[in-house]
């Protein structure tokens, strides 16, 4: 039996330092063997927000501990690693900087490959480390950071359907959770805080819902957002918001990812109608739940990474890492950090005033 390649995933595009080894089974399903993420919470707290020189020099300190965590954890010897494969972008480049020089010091040393990952298409093959997963497939990515459509084609070809024009949706909730007095980072409390209230009590706007294909724009519900949380008085209307912003944004989704499948059904023609979500916000329950109904109704299946390995994690890097050793797609050790770096490269700019649909 030929030995499996074993796989070091590094991540630090932003406020999580992670790494992580994972392997094949004899079926050619990954294994995860380990999976460390520190997070840089209460390092950005009293901040409100990432500060990008703090989260470098957190990365500086920590990235030494935790790759040794993985190692650790994963019971592999340092010489079994096959490859090493590092975030390089898109990111913020004092953050990705620190990850991406740790691996390809740490591949030279062990003279074994380097790898380069884009972190969006860590997440795009995130649902890939729990289920048997094929391409094509219909992505929608939603994040921290980014909001779009892509056919997936196969691994590194991407065609970008629709994005957000302004906010990514990860942005909208984390906006939404600092107007209503969530402490940083507060996107996921949003969820919570919707259960307890109404989500007809506001009649929030819905940018270009009637135009764009699919797709996206959230800046005009947050600014809505903004006036409303200045005559809120009681917590239960702050909950009637966070029920009434959730609600908007599913129905958004709702009608472009219809949308979407339109799109991808007229550009692939595929056998198989499957339907992947990923990134942070792919964590919400109710949006879960509302794209599951959906793709029932529209004959798509739906597929979903675990929720711990929604948001940012060095798993989904050593995914596409594992990838892409087995097909010997390895890359130079002076490969720069790229904080841009878009999965569709030939895709139009699509972003601030000006923007023509
Ligand atoms: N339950 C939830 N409901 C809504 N949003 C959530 C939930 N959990 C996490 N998020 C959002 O997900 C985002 C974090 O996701 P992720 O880590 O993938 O983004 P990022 O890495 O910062 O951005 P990108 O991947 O685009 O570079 C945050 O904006 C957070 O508010
Ligand atoms: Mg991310």
């Amino acid at each position: 039996m030929s030995k499996k390649p074993l796989i070091l995933g590094i991540e630090s595009s932003c406020d999580e330092t992670a790494a992580s080894i994972i392997t094949e089974n004899d079926q050619g399903n990954p294994i995860v063997l380990s999976n460390i993420v520190s997070s840089q919470v209460d390092v950005h707290k009293e901040f409100g927000g990432v500060v990008p020189e703090l989260a470098a020099r957190s990365h500086v300190e920590k990235i030494d501990l935790i790759v040794q965590k993985a190692i650790d954890e994963s019971k592999i010897d340092i010489k079994e690693i096959d490859a090493v494969a590092s975030t390089a972008g898109p990111g913020l480049i004092v953050c990705l900087s620190v990850g991406l020089s740790f691996g390809k010091t740490f591949a030279a040393s062990l003279n074994k490959p380097f790898i380069a990952v884009n972190h969006l298409e860590g997440h795009a093959l995130s649902p890939k480390l729990n289920s048997k997963l094929n391409y094509p497939y219909l992505l929608l990515l939603i994040s921290g950071g980014h909001s779009q459509y892509l056919s997936v084609k196969n691994l590194g070809e991407y065609k970008r359907l629709g994005t957000t024009i302004d906010d990514a949706i990860g942005e909208a909730f984390d906006k939404t959770a600092k107007l209503l007095g969530i402490e940083f980072p507060g996107g996921p409390q949003v969820e919570v805080l919707a259960k307890k209230g109404d989500p007809n009590k506001y009649n929030l706007p819905k940018p270009i819902f009637n135009k764009g294909g699919c797709n996206l724009s959230f800046a005009g519900l947050k600014t809505a957002i903004l006036n409303i949380t200045k005559q809120i008085k009681t917590e239960q209307e702050k909950f009637d918001l966070a029920a009434s912003f959730q609600k908007t944004v599913i129905e958004i989704l709702h009608k472009k990812t219809k949308i979407a499948f339109t799109e991808f059904e007229n550009q692939i023609k595929p056998k198989e109608k499957k339907f992947v979500v990923a990134g942070g916000v792919a964590a919400n329950k109710e949006i879960r739940n509302m794209l599951i109904e959906l793709c029932k109704e529209e004959n798509y299946k739906p597929i979903f990474p675990p929720i711990e390995l929604c948001g940012d994690n060095a798993a989904m890097i050593a995914m596409v890492g594992l990838e892409k050793f087995k097909l010997k797609q390895f890359d130079n050790l002076d490969y720069p950090a790229k904080p841009r770096w878009p999965l569709d490269q030939d895709a139009v700019f699509l972003k601030g005033a000006g923007v023509k649909l």
